[in-house]
Protein backbone atom coordinates (compact mmCIF):
# COMPACT_ATOMS: atom_id res chain seq x y z
CA UNK A 1 0.00 0.00 0.00
CA UNK A 2 1.37 3.43 -0.93
CA UNK A 3 2.03 5.79 1.45
CA UNK A 4 2.47 9.12 0.42
CA UNK A 5 5.48 11.93 1.72
CA UNK A 6 5.21 15.37 1.79
CA UNK A 7 8.77 17.39 2.58
CA UNK A 8 8.72 20.11 3.71
CA UNK A 9 12.22 21.61 2.55
CA UNK A 10 14.60 19.94 -0.19
CA UNK A 11 18.05 21.58 0.92
CA UNK A 12 20.89 19.50 2.17
CA UNK A 13 18.59 16.93 4.12
CA UNK A 14 15.46 17.24 1.84
CA UNK A 15 17.24 16.11 -0.93
CA UNK A 16 19.19 13.42 0.32
CA UNK A 17 15.78 12.06 1.61
CA UNK A 18 14.35 12.37 -1.70
CA UNK A 19 16.91 10.69 -3.09
CA UNK A 20 16.28 7.92 -0.81
CA UNK A 21 12.76 7.49 -1.66
CA UNK A 22 14.00 7.46 -5.48
CA UNK A 23 16.04 4.76 -5.14
CA UNK A 24 14.89 1.90 -3.17
CA UNK A 25 16.07 -0.81 -4.36
CA UNK A 26 18.64 -3.12 -2.03
CA UNK A 27 16.84 -1.16 0.68
CA UNK A 28 13.63 -2.39 2.86
CA UNK A 29 10.93 -3.16 1.05
CA UNK A 30 8.88 -0.33 3.12
CA UNK A 31 10.82 1.93 0.92
CA UNK A 32 9.57 1.49 -2.29
CA UNK A 33 6.08 1.76 -0.44
CA UNK A 34 6.83 5.34 -0.35
CA UNK A 35 5.68 7.99 -2.82
CA UNK A 36 6.80 11.90 -2.58
CA UNK A 37 3.47 13.53 -3.56
CA UNK A 38 5.05 17.16 -2.80
CA UNK A 39 7.69 19.66 -1.99
CA UNK A 40 7.73 22.58 -0.26
CA UNK A 41 10.57 24.98 -1.99
CA UNK A 42 11.47 29.14 -1.22
CA UNK A 43 12.67 29.40 -4.82
CA UNK A 44 11.42 26.07 -7.53
CA UNK A 45 14.02 27.69 -10.11
CA UNK A 46 16.85 26.63 -7.69
CA UNK A 47 19.21 23.88 -8.98
CA UNK A 48 18.69 20.66 -6.91
CA UNK A 49 20.96 17.79 -5.68
CA UNK A 50 18.86 15.72 -6.96
CA UNK A 51 16.34 15.40 -10.04
CA UNK A 52 12.71 15.89 -9.33
CA UNK A 53 9.55 16.31 -11.20
CA UNK A 54 9.48 19.52 -11.34
CA UNK A 55 5.51 19.72 -11.08
CA UNK A 56 5.82 18.45 -7.47
CA UNK A 57 7.37 21.71 -6.04
CA UNK A 58 5.32 24.32 -4.71
CA UNK A 59 6.59 27.67 -2.84
CA UNK A 60 3.47 27.40 -0.37
CA UNK A 61 4.59 25.00 2.45
CA UNK A 62 1.21 24.67 3.63
CA UNK A 63 -0.03 22.97 -0.04
CA UNK A 64 2.10 19.86 1.69
CA UNK A 65 0.78 19.84 4.77
CA UNK A 66 -2.90 20.22 3.34
CA UNK A 67 -2.68 17.54 0.46
CA UNK A 68 -5.26 14.74 1.31
CA UNK A 69 -2.48 12.54 -0.77
CA UNK A 70 0.40 13.28 2.51
CA UNK A 71 0.27 10.90 5.09
CA UNK A 72 3.53 11.89 6.27
CA UNK A 73 4.76 15.14 6.84
CA UNK A 74 8.71 15.34 6.70
CA UNK A 75 9.67 18.80 8.18
CA UNK A 76 13.24 19.69 7.02
CA UNK A 77 13.38 23.30 6.25
CA UNK A 78 14.66 24.36 9.37
CA UNK A 79 14.15 27.86 11.91
CA UNK A 80 11.50 28.13 13.96
CA UNK A 81 8.78 29.91 12.05
CA UNK A 82 7.20 28.38 9.85
CA UNK A 83 8.26 25.45 10.80
CA UNK A 84 6.41 24.91 13.86
CA UNK A 85 3.28 25.97 13.29
CA UNK A 86 3.26 23.76 9.84
CA UNK A 87 4.42 20.49 12.41
CA UNK A 88 1.09 21.72 14.56
CA UNK A 89 -0.85 22.00 11.52
CA UNK A 90 0.09 18.46 10.59
CA UNK A 91 -0.44 16.75 13.67
CA UNK A 92 -3.91 18.87 14.00
CA UNK A 93 -4.90 17.05 9.95
CA UNK A 94 -3.68 13.71 11.75
CA UNK A 95 -0.65 13.15 10.14
CA UNK A 96 2.45 11.75 11.54
CA UNK A 97 5.66 13.94 11.36
CA UNK A 98 9.21 13.49 10.87
CA UNK A 99 11.46 16.26 11.41
CA UNK A 100 15.21 17.07 11.63
CA UNK A 101 14.88 20.45 13.18
CA UNK A 102 16.16 20.41 17.07
CA UNK A 103 15.82 24.43 17.40
CA UNK A 104 12.03 23.34 17.10
CA UNK A 105 12.01 20.49 19.12
CA UNK A 106 14.37 21.77 21.79
CA UNK A 107 12.01 24.85 22.47
CA UNK A 108 8.83 23.52 21.81
CA UNK A 109 9.05 19.84 22.33
CA UNK A 110 6.66 19.36 25.16
CA UNK A 111 3.98 21.43 23.38
CA UNK A 112 4.22 19.25 19.89
CA UNK A 113 4.26 16.22 21.65
CA UNK A 114 1.22 17.08 24.19
CA UNK A 115 -0.31 18.30 20.28
CA UNK A 116 0.75 14.65 18.93
CA UNK A 117 -0.11 12.26 21.79
CA UNK A 118 -3.87 14.23 21.80
CA UNK A 119 -4.43 13.70 18.19
CA UNK A 120 -3.26 10.07 18.43
CA UNK A 121 0.14 10.58 16.07
CA UNK A 122 3.48 10.28 16.10
CA UNK A 123 6.31 13.15 15.66
CA UNK A 124 9.78 11.65 15.54
CA UNK A 125 12.95 13.33 15.61
CA UNK A 126 15.96 10.28 14.93
CA UNK A 127 17.31 13.14 12.64
CA UNK A 128 17.56 15.95 14.87
CA UNK A 129 20.58 14.35 17.29
CA UNK A 130 23.67 13.37 16.05
CA UNK A 131 22.92 13.10 11.99
CA UNK A 132 22.83 9.67 10.99
CA UNK A 133 24.00 7.94 14.44
CA UNK A 134 20.66 6.03 16.48
CA UNK A 135 20.29 7.84 19.44
CA UNK A 136 16.68 9.15 19.96
CA UNK A 137 15.26 5.88 19.41
CA UNK A 138 17.74 4.03 21.47
CA UNK A 139 17.65 6.47 24.29
CA UNK A 140 13.82 6.40 24.46
CA UNK A 141 13.49 2.48 23.70
CA UNK A 142 16.75 0.17 23.89
CA UNK A 143 18.32 1.74 27.06
CA UNK A 144 14.46 2.12 28.82
CA UNK A 145 15.23 -0.33 31.51
CA UNK A 146 18.27 2.16 33.01
CA UNK A 147 18.65 4.73 35.30
CA UNK A 148 20.57 7.40 33.50
CA UNK A 149 23.65 8.75 35.42
CA UNK A 150 25.42 10.83 32.39
CA UNK A 151 24.79 11.50 28.59
CA UNK A 152 28.17 13.62 27.19
CA UNK A 153 28.81 14.15 23.87
CA UNK A 154 30.32 15.62 20.70
CA UNK A 155 27.10 16.29 18.83
CA UNK A 156 28.13 19.24 16.48
CA UNK A 157 29.92 18.07 13.21
CA UNK A 158 30.75 21.60 12.16
CA UNK A 159 32.44 22.28 15.31
CA UNK A 160 34.45 19.14 15.38
CA UNK A 161 35.23 19.58 11.95
CA UNK A 162 36.61 23.03 12.54
CA UNK A 163 38.57 21.89 15.89
CA UNK A 164 39.73 18.54 13.93
CA UNK A 165 41.48 20.71 11.16
CA UNK A 166 42.48 23.34 13.47
CA UNK A 167 44.39 20.22 15.48
CA UNK A 168 45.74 18.72 12.74
CA UNK A 169 46.75 20.77 9.85
CA UNK A 170 46.74 24.00 11.93
CA UNK A 171 44.18 25.55 9.34
CA UNK A 172 42.34 28.84 9.88
CA UNK A 173 39.20 29.37 11.66
CA UNK A 174 37.25 30.70 8.98
CA UNK A 175 38.67 28.75 6.38
CA UNK A 176 37.26 25.63 7.28
CA UNK A 177 34.01 27.04 8.77
CA UNK A 178 33.61 28.24 4.85
CA UNK A 179 34.48 24.31 4.36
CA UNK A 180 32.27 23.13 6.20
CA UNK A 181 29.45 25.49 5.33
CA UNK A 182 30.18 23.89 1.74
CA UNK A 183 30.03 20.60 3.11
CA UNK A 184 26.22 21.30 3.85
CA UNK A 185 27.33 20.29 7.51
CA UNK A 186 26.57 24.01 9.24
CA UNK A 187 22.78 25.49 10.06
CA UNK A 188 21.66 28.26 7.39
CA UNK A 189 23.32 30.57 10.48
CA UNK A 190 26.45 28.76 11.23
CA UNK A 191 26.52 31.04 14.39
CA UNK A 192 24.08 28.45 15.87
CA UNK A 193 26.95 25.78 15.33
CA UNK A 194 29.74 27.71 16.57
CA UNK A 195 28.49 29.52 19.48
CA UNK A 196 27.31 26.22 20.94
CA UNK A 197 23.43 26.65 20.45
CA UNK A 198 22.94 23.99 18.00
CA UNK A 199 24.96 21.62 21.06
CA UNK A 200 22.70 22.83 22.90
CA UNK A 201 19.74 22.31 21.38
CA UNK A 202 20.42 18.92 20.70
CA UNK A 203 21.52 17.92 24.60
CA UNK A 204 18.67 19.89 26.10
CA UNK A 205 16.61 16.79 23.48
CA UNK A 206 18.96 13.98 24.81
CA UNK A 207 18.55 14.96 28.35
CA UNK A 208 14.93 15.33 28.26
CA UNK A 209 14.55 11.70 26.71
CA UNK A 210 17.16 10.32 29.45
CA UNK A 211 15.58 11.80 32.28
CA UNK A 212 12.17 11.79 31.49
CA UNK A 213 11.60 15.87 31.71
CA UNK A 214 11.18 18.38 29.96
CA UNK A 215 14.61 20.80 30.05
CA UNK A 216 14.66 25.03 30.07
CA UNK A 217 16.51 25.34 26.50
CA UNK A 218 17.42 28.84 27.98
CA UNK A 219 18.59 28.24 30.59
CA UNK A 220 21.33 25.90 29.67
CA UNK A 221 25.10 27.21 29.92
CA UNK A 222 26.57 27.69 26.65
CA UNK A 223 29.93 28.53 25.59
CA UNK A 224 31.11 27.74 21.90
CA UNK A 225 34.42 27.53 19.56
CA UNK A 226 34.12 30.75 18.61
CA UNK A 227 36.05 32.87 21.42
CA UNK A 228 38.69 29.74 21.39
CA UNK A 229 42.14 30.52 20.50
CA UNK A 230 44.60 28.31 18.75
CA UNK A 231 47.48 28.61 20.74
CA UNK A 232 44.92 26.88 23.63
CA UNK A 233 44.26 24.00 21.02
CA UNK A 234 48.42 23.80 20.86
CA UNK A 235 48.95 24.06 24.39
CA UNK A 236 46.19 21.34 25.19
CA UNK A 237 47.39 19.15 22.37
CA UNK A 238 51.29 19.69 25.01
CA UNK A 239 49.71 18.78 28.27
CA UNK A 240 48.08 15.34 26.52
CA UNK A 241 44.86 16.89 26.00
CA UNK A 242 42.60 17.71 22.38
CA UNK A 243 39.58 20.18 22.80
CA UNK A 244 36.46 19.36 21.86
CA UNK A 245 33.19 21.00 22.30
CA UNK A 246 31.34 18.96 24.50
CA UNK A 247 27.57 18.63 25.18
CA UNK A 248 26.87 16.67 28.88
CA UNK A 249 23.69 16.26 31.07
CA UNK A 250 24.39 14.52 34.09
CA UNK A 251 22.67 13.56 37.37
CA UNK A 252 23.67 16.62 39.77
CA UNK A 253 23.59 14.47 43.22
CA UNK A 254 24.44 10.82 42.02
CA UNK A 255 24.97 9.99 45.73
CA UNK A 256 21.33 10.93 46.07
CA UNK A 257 19.22 7.30 46.13
CA UNK A 258 17.45 6.72 42.74
CA UNK A 259 13.88 6.07 44.47
CA UNK A 260 14.10 9.36 46.60
CA UNK A 261 15.19 11.31 43.70
CA UNK A 262 12.60 9.57 41.15
CA UNK A 263 10.16 12.46 40.59
CA UNK A 264 12.25 15.27 40.46
CA UNK A 265 15.49 15.14 39.37
CA UNK A 266 18.46 18.02 39.44
CA UNK A 267 20.91 17.92 36.27
CA UNK A 268 23.78 19.80 35.33
CA UNK A 269 23.36 20.62 32.02
CA UNK A 270 25.79 22.25 29.71
CA UNK A 271 27.92 23.10 26.37
CA UNK A 272 31.59 24.17 26.49
CA UNK A 273 35.01 23.62 24.47
CA UNK A 274 36.52 20.75 26.97
CA UNK A 275 40.06 19.43 27.60
CA UNK A 276 39.85 15.73 26.96
CA UNK A 277 42.91 13.27 28.12
CA UNK A 278 43.46 11.77 24.58
CA UNK A 279 42.67 8.06 26.67
CA UNK A 280 38.99 9.50 26.78
CA UNK A 281 36.40 7.40 24.82
CA UNK A 282 35.59 11.07 22.56
CA UNK A 283 38.67 12.11 22.27
CA UNK A 284 39.34 10.04 19.09
CA UNK A 285 36.28 11.44 17.18
CA UNK A 286 37.50 13.53 14.88
CA UNK A 287 36.25 15.52 11.41
CA UNK A 288 32.24 15.93 10.87
CA UNK A 289 31.50 12.59 12.74
CA UNK A 290 29.93 12.90 16.12
CA UNK A 291 29.56 10.60 19.96
CA UNK A 292 27.44 10.22 22.14
CA UNK A 293 28.63 8.44 25.81
CA UNK A 294 25.79 7.13 26.88
CA UNK A 295 26.29 5.80 31.07
CA UNK A 296 23.73 4.11 32.83
CA UNK A 297 22.96 1.46 35.65
CA UNK A 298 23.29 -0.96 34.87
CA UNK A 299 24.11 -1.01 31.26
CA UNK A 300 27.53 0.82 32.15
CA UNK A 301 29.25 2.79 28.99
CA UNK A 302 27.41 2.71 25.94
CA UNK A 303 29.05 4.80 22.79
CA UNK A 304 27.41 5.88 19.95
CA UNK A 305 29.46 7.15 17.20
CA UNK A 306 29.06 8.14 13.14
CA UNK A 307 28.76 11.01 10.77
CA UNK A 308 26.71 14.04 12.53
CA UNK A 309 25.96 16.42 9.93
CA UNK A 310 25.53 16.13 6.07
CA UNK A 311 22.90 14.67 3.46
CA UNK A 312 23.00 11.16 3.65
CA UNK A 313 23.81 10.27 7.02
CA UNK A 314 21.07 12.67 7.94
CA UNK A 315 18.22 11.41 5.52
CA UNK A 316 19.34 8.00 6.43
CA UNK A 317 18.04 8.99 9.94
CA UNK A 318 14.74 10.74 8.40
CA UNK A 319 13.76 7.72 6.52
CA UNK A 320 14.18 5.48 9.48
CA UNK A 321 11.56 7.70 11.06
CA UNK A 322 9.49 7.70 7.98
CA UNK A 323 9.58 3.77 7.98
CA UNK A 324 8.68 2.95 11.46
CA UNK A 325 5.39 5.32 11.18
CA UNK A 326 5.03 3.62 7.54
CA UNK A 327 5.36 0.44 9.45
CA UNK A 328 3.04 0.81 11.80
CA UNK A 329 0.67 1.89 9.64
CA UNK A 330 1.20 -1.13 7.02
CA UNK A 331 -0.03 -3.10 10.40
CA UNK A 332 -3.53 -1.43 10.31
CA UNK A 333 -2.57 -0.28 14.36
CA UNK A 334 -6.14 1.46 15.58
CA UNK A 335 -6.70 5.28 14.81
CA UNK A 336 -5.04 6.93 17.48
CA UNK A 337 -3.49 4.11 18.84
CA UNK A 338 0.25 4.99 19.75
CA UNK A 339 3.33 2.61 20.98
CA UNK A 340 4.19 4.20 24.27
CA UNK A 341 7.98 3.91 23.60
CA UNK A 342 7.72 5.25 19.85
CA UNK A 343 6.24 8.29 21.27
CA UNK A 344 7.83 11.06 23.30
CA UNK A 345 6.80 10.18 26.83
CA UNK A 346 7.77 12.51 29.98
CA UNK A 347 7.56 10.72 33.73
CA UNK A 348 8.68 13.46 36.33
CA UNK A 349 10.09 17.14 36.78
CA UNK A 350 13.88 18.04 35.57
CA UNK A 351 15.40 21.00 37.14
CA UNK A 352 19.15 22.49 36.20
CA UNK A 353 20.92 23.21 39.40
CA UNK A 354 23.04 26.35 39.66
CA UNK A 355 26.33 26.64 37.77
CA UNK A 356 27.88 28.11 40.77
CA UNK A 357 27.69 24.58 42.49
CA UNK A 358 28.60 22.30 40.32
CA UNK A 359 32.53 20.70 40.22
CA UNK A 360 34.79 20.62 37.64
CA UNK A 361 38.56 20.66 36.67
CA UNK A 362 39.74 23.64 34.54
CA UNK A 363 42.62 25.12 32.36
CA UNK A 364 43.25 28.51 32.58
CA UNK A 365 45.86 30.58 30.69
CA UNK A 366 46.77 34.10 32.64
CA UNK A 367 49.11 36.79 30.49
CA UNK A 368 51.14 37.96 33.39
CA UNK A 369 54.33 40.06 33.72
CA UNK A 370 57.50 38.01 33.46
CA UNK A 371 58.94 38.41 36.80
CA UNK A 372 59.81 36.89 40.44
CA UNK A 373 57.46 35.93 42.56
CA UNK A 374 54.02 35.75 40.33
CA UNK A 375 53.57 31.95 40.05
CA UNK A 376 53.94 32.38 44.18
CA UNK A 377 51.08 34.84 44.32
CA UNK A 378 48.86 32.82 41.67
CA UNK A 379 49.24 29.55 43.98
CA UNK A 380 48.23 31.30 46.75
CA UNK A 381 45.48 33.07 45.31
CA UNK A 382 44.29 29.58 44.22
CA UNK A 383 45.01 28.30 47.68
CA UNK A 384 43.17 30.55 49.30
CA UNK A 385 40.27 29.78 47.52
CA UNK A 386 40.51 25.98 48.21
CA UNK A 387 41.44 25.35 44.78
CA UNK A 388 43.93 22.68 44.42
CA UNK A 389 46.25 22.85 41.65
CA UNK A 390 47.28 19.79 39.31
CA UNK A 391 49.46 21.76 36.90
CA UNK A 392 51.39 24.50 36.30
CA UNK A 393 53.32 25.68 33.26
CA UNK A 394 54.92 29.12 32.67
CA UNK A 395 55.97 29.26 28.63
CA UNK A 396 58.79 31.45 27.80
CA UNK A 397 58.61 34.16 25.84
CA UNK A 398 60.55 32.49 23.17
CA UNK A 399 57.82 29.73 23.03
CA UNK A 400 55.04 32.09 22.73
CA UNK A 401 56.36 33.38 19.86
CA UNK A 402 56.93 30.31 18.36
CA UNK A 403 53.55 29.46 18.95
CA UNK A 404 52.47 32.75 17.44
CA UNK A 405 54.33 32.03 14.09
CA UNK A 406 52.72 28.73 13.92
CA UNK A 407 49.48 30.29 13.68
CA UNK A 408 48.47 30.17 17.20
CA UNK A 409 47.23 33.57 17.30
CA UNK A 410 49.12 36.77 19.23
CA UNK A 411 51.74 35.97 22.37
CA UNK A 412 52.34 37.21 24.93
CA UNK A 413 55.10 39.67 23.99
CA UNK A 414 57.60 40.16 27.16
CA UNK A 415 55.53 38.95 29.50
CA UNK A 416 54.94 35.58 30.58
CA UNK A 417 51.98 33.19 30.05
CA UNK A 418 51.09 30.56 32.58
CA UNK A 419 48.87 27.67 31.96
CA UNK A 420 47.26 26.07 34.99
CA UNK A 421 45.37 23.30 35.13
CA UNK A 422 43.25 22.66 38.44
CA UNK A 423 41.86 19.53 40.17
CA UNK A 424 37.98 19.48 39.95
CA UNK A 425 36.72 21.67 42.19
CA UNK A 426 33.15 23.45 42.92
CA UNK A 427 32.81 26.46 40.11
CA UNK A 428 32.09 29.13 42.92
CA UNK A 429 35.68 28.69 44.59
CA UNK A 430 37.13 28.62 40.87
CA UNK A 431 35.53 32.15 40.24
CA UNK A 432 36.33 33.52 43.64
CA UNK A 433 40.19 32.53 42.75
CA UNK A 434 40.23 33.57 39.12
CA UNK A 435 38.90 37.19 40.82
CA UNK A 436 41.23 37.60 42.89
CA UNK A 437 44.01 36.47 40.45
CA UNK A 438 42.36 39.04 37.74
CA UNK A 439 42.87 41.66 40.83
CA UNK A 440 46.92 40.97 40.98
CA UNK A 441 48.84 43.43 39.56
CA UNK A 442 51.03 41.28 37.90
CA UNK A 443 48.51 39.68 35.98
CA UNK A 444 47.12 41.32 32.55
CA UNK A 445 44.69 39.09 31.85
CA UNK A 446 43.04 35.91 31.88
CA UNK A 447 43.55 34.91 28.29
CA UNK A 448 41.17 31.46 28.69
CA UNK A 449 39.33 29.60 30.78
CA UNK A 450 38.25 26.03 29.47
CA UNK A 451 36.80 23.60 31.38
CA UNK A 452 38.90 20.04 31.39
CA UNK A 453 38.20 16.46 32.51
P1 LIG B 1 18.87 23.91 3.92
O1 LIG B 1 19.89 23.26 3.08
O2 LIG B 1 18.98 25.36 4.19
O3 LIG B 1 17.43 23.58 3.30
C1 LIG B 1 16.24 24.20 3.72
C2 LIG B 1 15.19 23.93 2.68
O4 LIG B 1 13.93 24.42 3.14
C3 LIG B 1 15.46 24.59 1.33
O5 LIG B 1 15.09 23.72 0.30
C4 LIG B 1 14.54 25.83 1.34
O6 LIG B 1 14.09 26.18 0.06
C5 LIG B 1 13.37 25.30 2.15
N1 LIG B 1 12.66 26.34 2.87
C6 LIG B 1 13.11 27.06 3.92
N2 LIG B 1 12.16 27.92 4.33
C7 LIG B 1 11.10 27.72 3.53
C8 LIG B 1 9.79 28.31 3.44
N3 LIG B 1 9.42 29.26 4.31
N4 LIG B 1 8.95 27.86 2.50
C9 LIG B 1 9.32 26.89 1.66
N5 LIG B 1 10.53 26.28 1.69
C10 LIG B 1 11.41 26.70 2.62
O7 LIG B 1 18.81 23.20 5.37
P2 LIG B 1 19.29 21.72 5.74
O8 LIG B 1 20.75 21.73 6.03
O9 LIG B 1 18.72 20.74 4.80
O10 LIG B 1 18.61 21.56 7.18
C11 LIG B 1 17.23 21.37 7.29
C12 LIG B 1 16.89 21.02 8.73
O11 LIG B 1 17.58 19.83 9.11
C13 LIG B 1 17.30 22.06 9.77
O12 LIG B 1 16.37 22.06 10.81
C14 LIG B 1 18.65 21.54 10.28
O13 LIG B 1 18.94 21.99 11.58
C15 LIG B 1 18.39 20.07 10.26
N6 LIG B 1 19.57 19.23 10.15
C16 LIG B 1 20.50 19.49 9.20
C17 LIG B 1 21.60 18.66 9.07
C18 LIG B 1 22.67 18.90 8.04
O14 LIG B 1 23.68 18.18 8.07
N7 LIG B 1 22.51 19.84 7.13
C19 LIG B 1 21.74 17.55 9.94
C20 LIG B 1 20.74 17.32 10.91
C21 LIG B 1 19.67 18.17 10.99
P3 LIG B 1 15.13 26.69 -1.09
O15 LIG B 1 15.99 25.50 -1.40
O16 LIG B 1 14.31 27.08 -2.23
O17 LIG B 1 15.90 27.80 -0.46
N1 LIG C 1 24.83 21.99 11.81
C1 LIG C 1 24.68 20.73 12.45
C2 LIG C 1 26.05 20.18 12.80
C3 LIG C 1 23.95 19.77 11.54
O1 LIG C 1 27.04 20.68 12.29
O2 LIG C 1 26.11 19.25 13.60
C4 LIG C 1 23.63 18.46 12.18
O3 LIG C 1 22.67 18.61 13.17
Amino acid sequence: MAIGIGLLGLGTVGAGVAAILASPEGRHPLVGELVLRRVAVRDPARARAVSLDPTLLVTDPRLVVDDPAVDIVVEVMGGLEPARSLILQAIAAGKSVVTANKAVIARYGEEIAAAAADRGVYVLIEAAVGGGIPIIEPLKQSLGSNRILRVSGIVNGTTNYILSRMAAEGAAYADVLADAQRLGYAEADPAADVQGGDAADKIAILAGLAYGGSIERSAIPTEGIDRLEARDVTYANQLGYVVKLLAVAERFEASASPESADNNVALDVRVHPTLLPRSHPLAGVDGVNNAILVEGDPVGQVMFFGPGAGAGPTASAVVADILNIAGIRQLGAPAGALDPLLAASRWRQCSLVDSARTRHRNYVRLLTRDEAGVIGKIGTAFGTAEVSIQSIVQYEASATASASSSGAGSGAGNGAEIVVITHEVEEARFRQALAAITALPEVETVAACLRTL
